[in-house]
């Protein structure tokens, strides 16, 4: 609870959990997850890179960090250079990124993914964006729901059938128990961006005919047995979190008022405690929006439509500036907010919009070590 001249965004908040007993953030700023394109030998393995970029992002005071897209099995990773958790060396490695990051007061959350067509993607990095990467610079046969390319220029992919399917989904199970062995709070099931999940969701690119496409039931089937799979391993005292991409803005793709049906199904009677609201990422169009808070409005309305539940929604996109996100909270248009470029701007975003929001000294949340840097200057 917060009075009137406290900061909202400051102030915690508990994402509830199965067994009840919860998880309590020391506020309501989360890490949007951000590939890093960072892994060096191409085996998925964290590297010092990650560990200073999360590490820095951690001592700045976030509440939680979301940890980048991490393949549930190489060939869903989105490229050569992403985390993986189908190892014991990888894993090995997000325990002890998740260690530092618990040193510091924050909480940690994985995404876990599989890219589906998107997969051995090129790294986003610079002049080097877009499509798949060839088979000598270590790219791979992808997989999708169909057999055709998901966008121009990645490659066309092999279509999945249902044992192929059912091996992703343990997959994701498998790896959720890893996930919980390294240390992690709360994961994050990629289903946005143009990712298997949503491709699997979306009638735009899911023409398949079986029991996972077609009507609504059928082409949520992959999410709801994702879903299903790994809250069957993932511990009750641990939130279970999804990544959605509201709506595709496109005529004849998903809506709100879909994705919104979706998201209460799942936290009604799947085990969802934390929805993360995006968008887009599936087809290019011009109506995909920027600007500050530019999916605010999508955030309120999937607040609104899960209402009735304890399912945490927080908000993507654009939030970089401290009021903006305060009114976000003081007026319940969303419980949390996701900063994503606005972190790699200034790891210690929490801290100075702490001070900015006249947060006593004493309650910045900043690292001990940094305790003398006078946020309010
Ligand atoms: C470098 C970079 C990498 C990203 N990687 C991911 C990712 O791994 N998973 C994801 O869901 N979104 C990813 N995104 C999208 C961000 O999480 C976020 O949704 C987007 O940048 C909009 O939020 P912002 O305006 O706060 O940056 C990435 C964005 C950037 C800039």
């Amino acid at each position: 609870m917060t009075t009137d001249n406290r900061s909202t965004l400051f102030s915690p908040l508990t994402l509830s959990t199965p067994d009840g007993t919860g998880l309590t953030l020391r506020n309501r700023t989360i890490l949007s997850p951000m590939c890093q394109y960072a892994v060096n030998r191409q085996d998925g393995v964290a590297t010092d890179w990650h560990l200073q970029h999360y590490g820095a992002i951690a001592a700045g005071g976030f509440g939680m960090l979301t940890i980048e897209s991490t393949g549930v099995n190489p060939v869903g990773r989105i490229s050569p250079y992403d985390l993986g958790m189908y190892s014991d060396e990888q894993e090995s490695a997000h325990r002890h990124l998740v260690s530092f990051i618990h040193s510091q007061g924050a909480a940690a959350a994985v995404q876990l993914n599989h890219a589906g067509g998107r997969a051995s993607g090129k790294p986003w990095l610079p002049g080097i964006h877009g499509g798949s990467a060839p088979l000598e610079e270590g790219g791979w046969q992808t997989v999708g729901m169909t057999d055709q390319s998901i966008a121009e220029g990645y490659r066309p992919t092999t279509k999945l059938d249902k044992a192929g399917i059912a091996q992703i989904v343990s997959d994701f199970a498998v790896a959720a128990r890893r996930a919980d062995a390294a240390g992690y709070d709360a994961i994050q099931i990629h289903a946005a961006h143009g990712y298997l999940l949503h491709q699997a969701f979306s009638p735009l690119i899911n023409t398949r005919t079986d029991e996972y496409g077609g009507s609504f039931e059928n082409r949520s089937r992959l999410i709801c047995e994702v879903v299903d799979a790994i809250r069957a391993v993932w511990p009750g005292s641990k939130p279970l979190g999804i990544r959605i991409s509201a709506t595709d803005w496109v005529k004849g793709g998903l809506d709100i008022e879909t994705t919104a049906r979706l998201m209460r199904e799942l936290v009604k009677h799947h085990g969802i405690n934390w929805v993360d609201v995006s968008s887009g990422g599936l087809v290019n169009t011009p109506l995909q929006p920027s600007g500050p808070g530019f999916h605010a409005v999508l955030g309120a309305q999937m607040k609104q439509a899960l209402a009735d539940t304890d399912a945490v929604v927080s908000v993507v996109g654009g939030i970089s500036s401290p009021e903006q996100a305060e009114t976000m909270l003081r007026t319940h248009q969303v419980d949390a907010v996701s900063i994503g470029r606005a972190a790699m701007r200034n790891p210690h975003w929490p801290a100075m919009a702490a001070a900015r929001l006249g947060v006593p000294r004493e309650d910045i949340p900043a690292a001990a070590q940094y305790w003398r840097a006078e946020w309010n200057s």
